[in-house]
């Protein structure tokens, strides 16, 4: 095999499922339990969806975008769902931890697979310091509420006291006005102002609850799945309740003037939500990795995660036009947007309810990420593509117990430090390209729907329907965005020179993708739903702005940098290839 086509070295899917990964090794070791139902799963699976988003980001994107950002929800909920069907369907093919990027494994060769557990980190780990950060805000103002101050120094990221600080610093030397500075904005100042000098110079401004929150999740998913499972399923109740409380009371107090107008700053400002609505849908894809605890993951999974969805949707689409229907949208740029609307139509005690349940939704996101991280690496150093220390399963906890605890440190330092905003788009970016490379792994394990999976995509033909869809969808881009087409037209043809045209970059790359996908479409009959699903992923990332495209890119490199330093040599694949001089198949 020559070094390029080893890059695309398969694992043989029935090979994988013959032989699970490592199965001497890891029962040597205990095994991992069989112990999730449906039911768990779809529990887990909401346990991961419904949390920082819903409770926190929605609000500036309901500023942004107004009540039609419960459209931008629906819209994003079906581009979630054809990826659902996808990840449902190699869920039901290969039943082996490691989610996404064991089905790039077998569908797009070992260089992807690498690529999508890279990538991976961004929603898990990465995904998790957001919550974590959210979680600490709603849990000192909870703390506030009944008496407790924690100093400020102590619970918000240094990067974002420092940043505060200097953007008013800044406004004061130049003899400006403070009055349009934002209450958060000065109390990031204040904060670093007043924080601790240590050892001369150094400020001690860190959010010690985001850190401690994160030790106390790694230590019960270090002690079991078992625990973890009730802890989750606990907490997942709460949650619902607590929604449901929140719909029942809120639609009372709805206006429907507030309503109108719906679209307040038309397609471009409800567009600005992509990130935080995205990442509220963040996680029904979470269960997938823990195919090897499920009873009978073949049947269950694909149930529960669209079950899990669905449910989330409706949620989501009510809780929004509920939202937007109390305040008007120009009120609800707030980090705490649900409790803020009740506290508005003069309801404190609600108001403290949310507070609380919010802090649960966000505990149990946490939980269901952190159990994740560490099974995607333990698939990872199966295959050897990492360190076999990650795969180590605990002899008495079952429990991948060194990547849970890296898992920790990866997720529990930064949160001390890093503000919120950056960590977000990253994680919605690097989670839209996992989405999309699985919605395009199962066009090339599966393009006509004839696997005889126990869970398959419906097969309908996008001959004609793809590039038909393609059609409509450049119609309504012309009538409800024209003048954006219009002014990337001018921009590209060179009117705005280099820094106005970059901004144009993923747009470009997506539309030269639709052309593609439209014409592979009708000369190979492909599936309809999965290049829906590749399409829908690939526009909402168009959506996020190029710096944070570069930013991906560059967590890329580094992933490829590691890589061929350490995973192409140490593969199972490479190790299997050179032993036997025939075409590499995983034991
Ligand atoms: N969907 C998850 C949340 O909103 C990540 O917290």
């Amino acid at each position: 095999m020559s070094s390029f086509s080893s890059l695309f070295r398969r694992k043989d899917i029935g090979a994988i499922l013959q032989n699970p990964p490592a199965d001497a090794e890891l029962h040597a070791h205990g095994g991992l339990e069989r112990n999730l139902t449906v039911r768990d799963l779809t529990a887990l699976g909401i346990a991961a969806v419904i949390g920082a988003g819903i409770f926190s980001t929605i609000g500036n994107a309901s500023h942004d975008g107004g009540p039609a950002v419960s459209l931008l929800f629906i819209f994003t909920a079906i581009a979630c769902a054809f990826s659902a069907l996808c990840y449902a369907q190699f869920a039901a093919t290969i039943p082996i931890s490691g989610s996404a990027y064991t089905y790039a494994y077998a569908s797009f060769g070992e260089l992807t697979a690498w690529i999508i557990g890279w990538a991976l980190i961004m929603e898990y780990a990465v995904g998790n310091i957001v919550v974590a950060i959210s979680w600490s805000d709603y849990f000192t103002g909870l703390m506030d509420g009944i008496g407790v101050h924690i100093p400020n120094y102590l619970t918000m990221g240094t990067q974002s006291a420092y940043k505060g600080y200097h953007e008013v610093l800044a406004l004061m030397q130049a003899g400006q006005p403070l009055a349009d500075v934002s209450p958060a904005t000065l109390a990031a100042y204040k904060t670093w102002n007043t924080a601790p000098v240590l050892f001369g110079d150094f400020r001690l401004v860190c959010d010690l609850p985001a850190f401690m929150i994160t030790v106390l999740i790694t230590a019960v998913v270090y002690v079991g799945i078992k625990e973890s499972k009730t802890a989750s399923n606990l907490l997942v109740l709460l949650k619902l309740i607590v929604v449901a409380v929140v719909i029942a009371v809120g639609v009372f107090y709805v206006k429907t003037d507030n309503w109108t107008p719906f679209a307040p700053n038309g397609v471009a400002g409800v567009l600005k939500g992509v990130s935080a609505v995205f990442f509220a849908y963040i996680g029904f894809d979470a269960i997938s990795t823990t195919a090897e605890e499920c009873k009978n993951p073949q049947r269950d999974l694909p149930r529960a995660m669209i079950y899990a969805l669905i449910i989330c949707t409706v949620l989501y689409v009510i809780i929004t036009l509920v939202l937007t229907g109390m305040v008007s949208y120009k009120e609800l740029g707030v980090g705490d947007p649900l409790a803020f609307v009740f506290q508005k139509v003069g309801l404190p005690q609600l108001a403290g309810v949310v507070a609380v349940s919010a802090v649960f939704a966000m505990t149990s996101v946490l939980l269901v990420f952190q159990i994740g991280q560490p099974r995607i690496w333990m698939s990872m150093s199966r295959d050897g593509l990492l360190p076999p220390i990650f795969g180590k399963v605990h002899p008495k906890f079952h429990t991948p117990s060194f990547s849970t605890i890296v898992t920790g440190l990866f997720v529990g330092i930064p949160a001390l430090f890093l503000n919120m905003d950056l960590v977000i788009d990253l994680t919605s970016i690097g989670t839209l390209f996992a989405f999309a490379l699985v919605c395009g792994g199962i066009l090339v394990i599966d393009p006509h729907g004839t696997s005889e999976a126990r869970f398959k995509v419906p097969y309908i033909n996008g001959k004609f329907l793809v590039p038909l869809i393609m059609l409509i969808g450049i119609g309504l881009l012309f009538a409800y965005n024209g003048e954006a087409v219009r002014e990337m037209g001018r921009t590209v043809t060179g009117a705005g020179g280099y820094e106005a045209f970059k901004h144009y970059i993923p747009m470009l790359v997506f539309f030269g993708f639709c052309i593609y996908l439209s014409i592979a479409s009708f000369r190979r009959n492909l599936s309809l739903l999965p290049t829906l699903g590749l399409l829908t992923n690939l526009y909402l990332m168009t959506q996020l702005g190029v710096n944070n495209w570069l930013l991906f890119f560059g967590w890329l490199v580094i992933g490829l940098a590691l890589y061929f330093n350490y995973g192409y040599k140490h593969s199972k694949l490479n190790a299997g290839a050179t032993a036997n001089n025939r075409p590499p198949v995983i034991r």
